[in-house]
């Protein structure tokens, strides 16, 4: 595969994190803008922040409020339901990505199954892709998920690192970016990645993008956030990447 360029894998900050303390209480604060400027001070490329179904930490005002009032752009993680498509069109950020959603989990605990859905996904993803918004699916990193993404028609996958986080096996992940490339599919990746296992996973090629959000809101409390998301972006600007399209 030829090499076109090569670049720094790029860090998305998830600050749902900031929301949920403030939706512990429905204070007005912690500010989510200020967060999310914050972030952008200490060098994240972009913003991503998921409404879920149960609003349990960001909410529909923090949309607007966030996108006119961010110097980056941001990422919409949402789950394929008709409420989530009528609103993300609405919003157009320039980046979606669709994860799946079950109330009574604590986070985001496994991929979409995009090769059980696909028909269903293919016309959910449509609109936005008429749209030109980037769609990706968060997916494990398994090769039928990667092929019902490329059979889809969608730009982008992100590969579920929480099993990785859990074990320190990066090896699936490889192996899915790998095939995911092949597919000419944008590779993302994140889920419970830290400043200590994140490395491995910035130096796998193909990844282009990570989203982090729990531990660099759990450091900034230690530190403050705009050092948090520093100290995990020189670390990504310390990979670079090997995008090959
Ligand atoms: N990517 C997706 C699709 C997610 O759902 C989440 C969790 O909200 C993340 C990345 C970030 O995971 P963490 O908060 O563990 O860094």
């Amino acid at each position: 595969m030829t090499l076109k360029h090569q670049q720094a894998v790029q860090l998305g900050v998830n600050i749902d994190h900031i929301a949920v303390m403030r939706q512990a209480r429905y204070t007005p604060y912690p500010d989510l803008v200020r967060a999310a400027q914050l972030a952008e001070d200490g060098g994240g490329d972009f913003i991503t922040i998921h409404l879920r179904e149960d609003r349990r930490h960001i909410v529909d005002a923090d949309l607007p409020l966030l996108k006119n009032n961010i110097k980056t752009f941001l990422n919409l993680e949402i789950a394929a339901t008709a409420e989530m498509q009528q609103i993300a069109l609405a919003l157009s950020p320039p980046k979606i990505c669709l994860v799946p959603e079950r109330r009574a989990e604590l986070t985001t605990e496994g991929g979409l199954d995009a090769h059980k859905n696909l028909s269903l996904l293919r016309d959910f993803c449509a609109p936005f892709i008429a749209a030109d918004i980037e769609v990706s699916l968060f997916l494990d990193p398994v090769s039928k998920q990667i092929d019902a993404a490329a059979a889809i028609g969608v730009a982008a996958v992100e590969l579920h690192t929480g099993e990785y986080a859990a074990d320190g096996n990066h090896l699936p992940l490889q192996n899915a970016a790998s095939h995911a490339a092949a597919a000419n599919l944008r590779v993302h990746a994140g889920h419970g990645l830290h400043l200590q296992n994140v490395a491995t996973i910035a130096n796998i090629p193909h990844i282009v993008e990570l989203n982090i959000g729990h531990a660099i809101v759990a450091r900034a409390v230690f530190v403050g956030l705009k050092q948090a998301v520093s100290e995990m972006a020189t670390l990504l600007k310390n990979s670079p990447t090997t995008e090959s399209n």
